[in-house]
């Protein structure tokens, strides 16, 4: 069945999550060979969350002493290369673990808070986890499918593809158990992993980018508010911004010697609720369903997500 064998071609299951093959062997990397430091940050995400726009964000909050607003990186590089993926850079360095850049080292990642190495949870690093509604997720990840063209895959219908992302068969997936893992450790560790929405970043990014210096240990002087450096900072990063870049529109992304992806594919719309574009009310029940299962005990995720 087409099923089976876009699962066994494309996504096989470790330890519960659905990887790629080759992002699978990053993953091992990462968990054998990364060594964090307690300076690092660490984006973590699940495809399609809005890491794009974190990157960016980040990146150009941490950095906004050492880099000129009109002669920044992040225009003529775009967020991917700004701040790497963690799995992919492991793959690419085979093994070096070294990678040595400047602190604090900036890493962004798709991998559950499970697997991440012990080494790293211990370390004291801080973490950054940004979520989205599971059916914006969905929709902008059909999408992202689709515009990559994967030759080797055979097409996915809509139903199909809620089908599987129902039943956890998605990168990284499955979504339920990527979202709680962070948002217990975020429980556990509230001064340590930071949760984000989408959402929120959409209606007051403001507050969020002021929350996020915050916790990176970097808060906004008077001075900087007064100067309008949050302002900047969010014009540099916004959608109309950062998706009418050259380097966005006509750029490629080399993520791993096998990866490489246009940047314009981490463009699509950029808003909230397009999944009423697309979901039909039985597609929207059945995740209901899920959510309502998995989320139970968790009034804030229930009520931020349905
Ligand atoms: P849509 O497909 O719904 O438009 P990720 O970066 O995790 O792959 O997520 C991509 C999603 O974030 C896409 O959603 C994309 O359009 C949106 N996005 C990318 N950059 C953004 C920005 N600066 N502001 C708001 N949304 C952005």
């Amino acid at each position: 069945p087409k099923e089976n064998g876009w699962i066994t071609k494309y996504v096989v299951k470790y330890q519960d999550t659905w990887l790629s093959p080759s992002v699978l062997q990053g993953v091992m990397l990462v968990q054998e060979h990364f060594i964090a430091q307690p300076t690092d940050i660490l984006l973590a995400s699940l495809p399609k969350s809005g890491t794009t726009w974190l990157k960016a964000l980040i990146f150009t909050t941490i950095n906004r002493k050492r880099f000129d607003f009109q002669t920044h990186p992040l225009l003529t590089s775009g967020p991917h290369a700004c701040i790497p993926s963690l799995e992919a850079l492991m793959l690419q360095n085979n093994q070096n673990s070294s990678l040595d850049l400047p602190s604090p080292r900036l890493f962004a990642t798709h991998i559950p808070h499970h697997l991440l190495p012990v080494s790293l949870k211990s370390s004291g690093c801080r973490i950054v986890y940004v979520l989205r509604n599971p059916k914006d997720v969905f929709v902008s990840s059909w999408y992202h499918m689709k515009k990559l063209r994967l030759k080797e895959l055979p097409p996915l219908s809509l139903e199909e593809g809620v089908d599987m992302y129902c039943k956890g068969v998605y990168h990284f997936g499955p979504y339920w158990d990527h979202v709680l893992g962070y948002w217990n450790a975020s429980l556990e560790s509230p001064n340590k992993v930071l949760i984000l929405t989408y959402e929120d970043m959409k209606k007051d990014i403001l507050t969020c980018v002021k929350s996020l210096a915050e916790f990176l240990g970097q808060p906004f002087s008077l001075e900087e508010e007064r100067d309008g450096v949050v302002q900047e900072i969010i014009k540099l990063c916004s959608f109309d911004n950062l998706s009418n870049l050259e380097v966005n529109k006509t750029g490629v992304q080399q993520f791993t010697p096998k990866i490489a992806i246009e940047n314009n594919v981490f463009f699509r719309k950029g808003e909230v609720g397009d999944w009423k574009n697309h979901l039909t009310d039985e597609m929207v029940e059945r995740l209901a369903q899920i959510s309502e299962m998995k989320f139970s005990g968790t009034t804030w995720l229930k009520a931020l997500l349905f």
